[in-house]
């Protein structure tokens, strides 16, 4: 979903009143702030998507896949740099995937992790989907199997492209069932987007 507010008013406010919770909201409290800059691997913060894949595209994923679970709506609004490169989205439920895949994302188990958490999940899970190339691995041989045939499906998707040349447009995507990613950002080095995670 796309809305437009003032560029002046800030992304944390906004999401205060997309979501309609005050200020001592749990919710809130346990907000995650950051503002994200298209980089190359050596310039990046360690960790980050950037200092695995540079400046190239960031294929479909879950924000946060490592967490238990995930957090659910990711906040995006472009707040300086050059906004040329889009961000990619794709509801999963509109991917087309035989029955056998659908039961092998639920049954089969990845190992996900990062430097801090580290678990074992499946991707379709009861409520959410979780998709991270960067930050889950197969664990069984199902897995591995649906892995690869996971892939090129989302390789050949359609998806949508959220273009950041309006300065007043805020994405919110539903991270439990949406994936996005970017394309190539050779040409936006020093993008920056803000995100909340919520
Ligand atoms: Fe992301």
């Amino acid at each position: 979903m796309c809305i437009t507010r003032p560029p002046e008013e800030s992304l944390m406010s906004i999401a205060r009143e997309v979501f309609g919770c005050g200020s001592s909201n749990q919710t809130f409290e346990n907000t995650n702030q950051q503002f994200i800059t298209a980089s190359s691997e050596g310039n990046a913060r360690a960790g980050s998507k950037s200092s695995i894949r540079g400046l190239g595209p960031f294929p479909l994923h879950t924000d946060c896949a490592y967490s238990d679970p995930p957090p659910r709506y990711v906040l995006l609004r472009s707040v300086g740099g050059r906004p040329s490169c889009p961000t990619t989205i794709l509801l999963f439920e509109k991917l087309e995937i035989s029955e056998q895949l659908r039961q092998d994302l639920s049954s089969g188990l990845w190992i996900c992790s990062n430097k801090r958490h580290s678990r074992i999940c499946s991707v379709i899970n009861p409520g959410f989907v979780i998709w991270d190339t960067d930050c889950m691995r197969p664990a069984d041989k199902i897995a591995k199997r649906a892995s690869q045939e996971l892939d090129e499906k989302l390789g050949n998707a359609t998806v949508v492209e959220h273009r950041w040349n309006d300065e007043s447009s805020v994405l919110i995507i539903d991270n439990w069932r949406v994936l996005h990613g970017r394309g190539t950002a050779r040409y936006s080095e020093g993008r920056v987007l803000e995100r909340i995670l919520l």
